[in-house]
């Protein structure tokens, strides 16, 4: 019988942490895949195997060069309309690979709409010490591009803060990291929702399960609650589980949904797709933060940006919204 065999080989493979004969092929992999990589941008991409073309039809990885710009719907990018030259570095880095980029425009909410979030988010019960129109910004932005995710029907989109970029190594690797990923939710029977590509996590992440492996033969693990929405891939189960969980924005996104993550450790299925066999924080390996001359004017985090209110007074401000009506 193949196939129990098969889930007995993957068993075992889920259990062990590095099985030896992994760490082989991995690095195997690795070496003719990156050697893949430089041939196929030597070459510009004038042979099949080696090419490192986007318009590749080839969506899932046999480790060659090519398809990893269809590996996802949409890269979108989330900018804010001052920000101007994190994008033209955003296009710049993409340009460089052939990998095709959506700008999202940043929504940036009025000072009222610190009282009266839009898309139905409640902030009245705000945890965090204060709330900012830019922190209120990036909980919209990504909550309605994980709507367009749904709306569209899209199986996967990575979504970019407008400071990173994925590495050459990870664009090359996504088709196989995707891929492994999808089949192993037949055998966790369950659908994967999350996959943070950069991320600060909170607990030990020695002590995270192995979900699937990378093409390179790292693990990637279900996640411990982390912080990181710089740099992630959501599926559709996802963005459809996301839209309706986040609705009482209680702290800055990342925060949010490192709550999200320890109270709904069962249904909000997350992966790390950082190399954390040797965890560094933000994954270094996955990817890179701009340079400041690459970020002109905007070189801040968001999140702190635009008018701010403190948790007391927005209530104060609330109670009395509530006594007029
Ligand atoms: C990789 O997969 C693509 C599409 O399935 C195929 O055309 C190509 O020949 C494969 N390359 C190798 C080296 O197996
Ligand atoms: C990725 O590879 C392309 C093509 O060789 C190169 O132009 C670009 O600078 C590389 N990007 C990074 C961030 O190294």
């Amino acid at each position: 019988m193949m196939v129990r065999k098969g889930g007995t080989r993957l068993d075992k493979v889920l259990r062990q942490k590095y099985p030896y004969w992994v760490m082989v092929i991995g690095f195997f992999m690795g070496f003719v895949s990156s050697w893949a990589l430089i041939l196929g941008l030597k070459r510009g991409g004038t042979s099949p195997v080696y090419s490192f073309s986007p318009s590749s039809s080839a969506r899932v990885g046999n480790f060659s060069a090519t398809g990893f710009a269809n590996a996802v719907d949409k890269v979108y990018v989330i900018n804010r309309d001052v920000c101007t030259d994190r994008w033209e570095t955003s296009k710049r880095f993409a340009e460089a690979i052939g990998v095709e980029l959506t700008r999202f425009k940043a929504y940036e909410p009025t000072s009222e709409e610190l009282l009266n979030p839009p898309d139905g988010i409640s902030v009245r019960g705000l945890k965090h010490d204060f709330l900012t129109t830019g922190m209120l910004g990036v909980y919209i932005s990504h909550r309605r591009i994980w709507r367009l995710v749904v709306e569209n029907n899209f199986e996967k989109v990575m979504v970019l803060e407008d400071d990173v970029f994925p590495t050459n190594q990870t664009w090359l690797h996504l088709p196989g990291l995707l891929q492994h990923a999808d089949e192993a939710q037949e055998f966790h029977k369950k659908s994967w929702h999350y996959m943070f590509l950069r991320r600060n996590a909170l607990g030990n992440v020695k002590k995270e399960k192995t979900w699937s492996l990378s093409p390179l033969g790292h693990p990637v693990t279900i996640a411990t609650p982390s912080w990181g929405t710089a740099a992630y891939i959501i599926s559709l189960a996802g963005a459809r589980y996301l839209w309706s969980a986040s609705k009482e924005g209680q702290y800055p996104l990342d925060v949010q949904i490192a709550d999200i993550q320890k109270r709904n450790e069962d249904d909000f299925v997350t992966l790390s797709a950082c190399w954390n066999d040797q965890f560094q924080p933000r994954c270094p390996e996955t990817v890179f933060k701009f340079e400041k001359e690459d970020q002109g004017d905007c070189k801040r985090s968001g999140t702190q940006a635009g008018s701010r209110i403190t948790r007391a007074t927005l209530k104060e401000k609330l109670r009395e919204l509530d006594a007029k009506l």
